[in-house]
């Protein structure tokens, strides 16, 4: 055992392993991804879709890469290659560590919006009607150098996190934001349902219309369980190395499942709700989040501007920290390899991480206007990357995850993570088994097979 496995790092309380894993899963995916999925994907049809993708597939998948992650006790690459003993298994985690990239790139420019818009609150922009909102957000997103700036803002802070190390820096941060955020949703739904004709949104989030469902209703709702809980890149298996031995693994999936749907659904009635009753369509995309709410602040709050005021600014700063410690646990997973597997310092390997990202995420932000021609198979760079991670390959790390899981590791190695070392009852135990050897690689082979037209 190597120096630096023996001084590893632990996540210091049970709350502080909910709050860090649930500090990932909870971020930009929720509050800007999936209502713009779900707005382009048909409304209610995609929620019953997702609800029983993170159900069947994201427990599963999320309970499998803890058990990895745990037994490991190593960044995700080495964890699966310690398991998978010199056969080819290792490369699916090799796979994550692009994956990470990729997401990152796209993440940062994203991130980068949240904090335009807390400076754009503070400096009493954020005012006007739902036409100055839209072309506020196209005119901004196109620029050469401001989104740019807010991606290395948000790179540095989240460099200046890992560099922290792990308890010190994701727990602490995680401690306090997490409930904050929460909160604060809350208030905004209320304001939100309270608008004229919010019934509308509501409708079309609750009243499914199975006309809508097709094959991409499936992959996207698949991608976005996976994107939301932080599957199928290793970035559970690389926190998992950082919980106790006496952590129930289940346990915290539940929960955290539980934590990062209901704030997904949250984000859900804040949005659409407004978008119906400022008359945004819900299929306007990305872009959906950054027009409709500042809407949302202007009309609910008319009456008391200081309130508008304050709502906006908080809420963007709780999003940021929400996308932070995200960004994070993307940041972590290939700190943690070139720190431990390249024999370099925690810092410098935060330090090429950095760097690297800072790279992609330029030209995926040049991609969205400013520049001509950085695009991918038709799409943006942006979206490209979006779609690529979002709907291929998560659900393909997951795919490689359960069967690796499944049919390749000892079985008594996972019914000692599961049971951890046989003091819990593990009454589950044959039914995980069973989805992840059956169920979840048939369900994410079916919805690939059905997008390409196969069956
Ligand atoms: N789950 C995060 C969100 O909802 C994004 C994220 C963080 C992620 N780490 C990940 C997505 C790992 C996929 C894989 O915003």
């Amino acid at each position: 055992m190597t120096n630096n496995q023996k001084e590893r790092a632990n996540f210091g309380s049970k709350i502080g392993v909910i709050l860090a894993t649930a500090g990932s899963a909870v971020g930009l995916g929720n509050v800007w991804r999936f209502p713009y999925m779900t707005g382009e994907n048909g409304g209610a049809v995609f929620i019953i879709i997702y609800i029983a993708c993170v159900l069947l597939l994201g427990i599963p998948c999320m309970l499998g890469e803890f058990i990895i992650g745990r037994h490991g006790q190593s960044n995700s690459a080495r964890a699966y290659r310690t398991l998978a003993n010199g056969t080819p298994w290792a490369l699916v985690g090799y796979m994550g560590l692009l994956t990470g990239f990729l997401i990152m790139g796209y993440y940062v420019v994203v991130s980068g919006w949240c904090l335009q818009y807390i400076w754009a609150s503070l400096a009493g922009q954020l005012q006007g009607n739902p036409d100055y909102f839209s072309s506020y957000f196209a005119a901004f997103v196109a620029d050469p150098f401001k989104p740019i700036l807010w991606v290395m803002i948000i790179l540095a802070m989240s460099h200046l996190i890992i560099e922290n190390g792990v308890r010190n820096g994701i727990e602490r941060a995680s401690k306090v934001m997490m409930p904050l955020l929460f909160v604060l949703l809350l208030i905004l739904v209320v304001a939100s349902c309270l608008l004229p004709d919010a019934g509308k949104g509501i409708e079309f989030l609750f009243k499914p219309d199975f006309s809508k469902m097709d094959g991409d209703v499936f992959l996207g709702a698949m991608g976005q369980s996976f994107y939301s809980l932080s599957i199928g890149m290793g970035a559970l298996v690389t926190y998992a190395s950082y919980y106790s031995k006496d952590t129930n693994l289940t346990k915290a999936a539940t929960q955290i499942v539980t934590v990062d749907s209901m704030v997904a659904i949250l984000a859900g009635l804040m949005i659409f709700p407004a978008a119906f009753s400022v008359g945004i369509s819900p299929d306007s995309g990305p872009s959906l989040i950054f027009i409709t709410l500042p809407n949302v602040f202007s009309q609910a709050f008319a009456s008391v501007p200081w309130l508008g005021y304050i709502v906006s600014l908080l809420f963007f700063v709780l999003l940021s920290v929400a996308a932070l410690t995200s960004l994070i646990s993307l940041h972590e997973v290939s700190t943690a390899f070139i720190h431990e597997d390249l024999q370099t310092t925690r810092r410098k390997a935060a330090f090429i991480v950095t760097v690297v990202t800072a790279v992609i995420g330029t030209f995926c932000s040049l991609s969205l206007g400013a520049v001509e021609g950085l695009s991918l198979f038709g799409r943006s760079l942006f979206d490209c990357f979006d779609f690529l991670t979002g709907q291929i390959l998560l659900p393909v790390g997951g795919f490689l995850t359960c069967l690796f899981l499944g049919w390749y590791v000892p079985r008594q190695v996972v019914y000692d993570e599961f049971t951890n070392g046989g003091t819990l009852r593990g009454r589950f135990f044959q039914f995980f088994l069973f989805l992840v050897r059956f169920v979840c690689p048939l369900a994410i082979l079916c919805i690939f097979l059905d997008e390409l037209g196969v069956i």
